[in-house]
């Protein structure tokens, strides 16, 4: 269906779940990696689509652009359920913070910028081409998406950087002090990924990889989870994954890389 013929709000009421501060890890991704489109913009528009039972996570975002990136950001929270939307009411802080009702058109708004947390996850996994597809075909020119999922607390996260040409990083994204393993990631992975852990996958390749390096590295554990993990991101890209970034990112507990994967993992 094209934009113009969608004049209600796309997409469906699901459950509302959400808490403070669980979304931390992919916001200070977003101030640390986006703030130059953002920085660039002549109207610094962001959109928390999907914000849930309570606003709580676009309030964070907003603050936590403001301060990191530019204090006139502008966030909309956009929600489809109506009954959400009037709950933030109270929660808006115009015109730097407001709520709107509407789904994956983006109610005709055109940002810079939209997070989609805990969204497209409860939606079946032949849905979300088209949400991308709707979503990244309203944002202004440049935009980007940015979709993933997480477990309630924010301890374990994953999310797609996606264009108007599709997805083109990917992020896992851990607590460390309470990471038993990097296969946990597997049961956050997004929407789209989520039921592509199966071996001959990249993405399966991808945890076993993690998870292998993790494994080596375990006598870097003495000197903390920290680096541990920078030596089993380090290993990740010495042998041949496409790993992005710096050790500044990856002592956040972070990986990112860039999408798509290798087709038989890294040397595949
Ligand atoms: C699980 S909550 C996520 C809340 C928050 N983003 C977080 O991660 O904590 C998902 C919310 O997305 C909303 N939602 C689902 N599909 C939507 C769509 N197409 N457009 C806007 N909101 C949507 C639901 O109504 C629900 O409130």
């Amino acid at each position: 269906m094209s934009p113009a013929a969608r004049r209600r709000p796309f997409g469906v009421v699901t459950r509302g779940t959400t808490n403070p501060n669980r979304l931390r890890r992919v916001d200070n991704w977003i101030v640390a990696t986006c703030a130059d489109r953002l920085l660039a913009a002549d109207d610094p528009l962001v959109v928390d689509l999907g914000y849930g039972a309570t606003p709580v996570t676009a309030v964070e975002l907003r603050a936590r652009l403001a301060a990191g990136v530019r204090p006139d950001v502008r966030l909309v929270g956009l929600e489809i359920d109506a009954a959400r939307v009037a709950a933030a009411a109270p929660a808006a802080d115009p015109p730097g913070l407001t709520f709107a009702r509407g789904g994956f058109e983006l109610a005709g708004l055109r940002p810079v910028l939209v997070r989609a947390f805990n969204v497209l996850r409860q939606y079946d996994e032949s849905e979300v081409a088209e949400a991308w597809q709707t979503m990244t075909a309203a944002l202004a020119p440049g935009g980007v998406l940015v979709e993933g999922t997480c477990d309630e607390l924010g301890r374990l996260a994953s999310w797609l950087l996606i264009d108007a040409d599709g997805p083109r990083t990917l992020t896992l994204a851990a607590k460390l002090t309470t990471l038993g393993s990097p296969a946990e990631l597997a049961e956050r992975l997004p929407k789209a990924l989520i039921h592509r852990n199966v071996p001959g996958e990249p993405v399966h390749a991808l945890i076993r990889a993690l998870d292998d390096a993790w494994q080596a590295a375990a006598p870097y554990a003495t000197f903390g989870p920290r680096q541990r993990w920078l030596r089993a991101v380090t290993r990740l890209r010495e042998t041949g994954w496409p790993v992005l970034d710096n050790p500044t990112r990856w002592r956040q507990g972070e990986l990112t890389l860039s999408w798509p994967l290798p087709a038989g993992g890294a040397g595949g």
